[in-house]
């Protein structure tokens, strides 16, 4: 009987360990059911890492003389494989519906497939053979994997938390984040305006971590590579590019850009998207500051912030030099 349990628990530790070959990334949901189970992995996948927690305590305390009865953790060690077989499942499938970073995906899949196939070959060690040394082994194996696999998951969603260590190089006040710098005079509309609104306002999902849609947003050459629809730029004809179709949405329409609660672009940052469109989209042009068009006079404004939002029809009137 042992030997059965123990074989089965094998058996899955060495496909979950393969799972990760088998993985594609940006397929199509195959089910309407598969969005909807994926979207519980945030929330599954926090079940696993208490469990080793509680499973760290128990094994440790039994080295100090406080003993938990063995069926209680054997049974711990069962609810720890099937919950990180759970998390694995739905992040698996999270993973299918594209728009991550492929890299950072693929070591966060790895990790957390071996992860998972040491959870179960632990409970097969655990049929066969009592060995509390071996037991508190795989147990420092997994909490390494652990954390091997959720730092790449970690960054995936919210970045990499290293960036703000105190040892790191900070942004400085004069950096303008969030903010664009006064143009100069004469000056590149797309350097000095487009693209610091896109880093802005696009980037956060369509650059080299999110590439939602496939389409990435944080170079002239990506932007103009277009994304999962093709080209969303139309040099010369905004009126034909999804990019600004989608911009132009109404803001509860599904496919408006951003996302309805995403920071929003304002006006004056639409009309100016479209003039550089039908203007050429050009990455190189050169305008003296003498001969910008109305719409570019918004931004002349000294360090015009672009994670504000201002009334809408503020932002279109003529700015008011800086300190009169
Ligand atoms: C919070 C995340 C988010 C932000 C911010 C965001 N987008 Fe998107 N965008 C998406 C998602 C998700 C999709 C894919 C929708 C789909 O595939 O159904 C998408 C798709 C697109 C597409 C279609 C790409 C294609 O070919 O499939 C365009 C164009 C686009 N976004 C432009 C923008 C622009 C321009 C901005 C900034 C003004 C922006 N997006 C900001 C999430 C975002």
């Amino acid at each position: 009987m042992t030997r059965i349990a123990a074989s089965i628990y094998l058996l899955l530790a060495a496909i979950f360990a393969a799972a990760p070959l088998l993985f594609e990334a940006g397929e199509q949901a195959s089910s309407p059911w598969t969005p909807f189970i994926a979207s519980f992995h945030p929330l599954i996948l926090h079940l696993p890492i208490g469990m080793i927690a509680a499973l760290l305590a128990l094994e440790l305390g039994s080295f100090i003389g406080r003993k938990t009865d063995l069926s209680t953790r054997n049974f711990i060690w069962l609810l720890t494989a099937l919950s990180a077989t759970a998390s694995f499942s739905t992040g698996y499938l999270l993973g299918e519906e594209g728009g991550y970073d492929r890299e950072l995906l693929s070591d966060h899949l790895w990790a957390a497939g071996i992860f998972t196939s040491i959870c179960w070959s632990t409970l097969a060690i655990n049929e066969l053979k009592k060995h509390t040394l071996l037991r508190l082994l795989s147990l420092i194996a997994i909490s390494i994997s652990l954390v091997v696999a959720s730092h790449p998951g970690g960054v995936i969603v919210h970045g990499d938390p290293f960036a703000a260590a105190p040892w790191k190089d900070k942004p400085s006040p004069s950096d303008n984040y969030g903010l664009l710098a006064e143009p100069g005079d004469p000056f590149n509309p797309y350097l000095e305006i487009i693209q610091p609104i896109m880093d802005a306002k696009c980037v956060s999902c369509h650059g080299e971590e999110k590439k939602k849609g496939k389409l990435r947003l944080d170079s002239f050459e990506a932007a103009m590579r277009g994304g999962d629809f093709g080209e969303c730029i139309e040099p010369g004809d905004s009126f034909n590019s999804l990019l600004v179709e989608l911009l132009e949405y109404p803001l509860d329409d599904e496919d408006h850009m951003p996302p309805e609660d995403e920071p929003q672009l304002t006006q004056a940052e639409i009309d100016v998207i479209k003039w550089w469109i039908d203007s050429g989209a050009r990455p190189d042009q050169m305008l003296p500051r003498a001969e910008a068009p109305d719409v570019l006079h918004p931004f002349f404004v000294p360090n015009y912030r672009l994670l504000e939002k201002p009334p809408a029809d503020e932002m279109v009137e003529m700015p008011q030099p800086s300190g009169a």
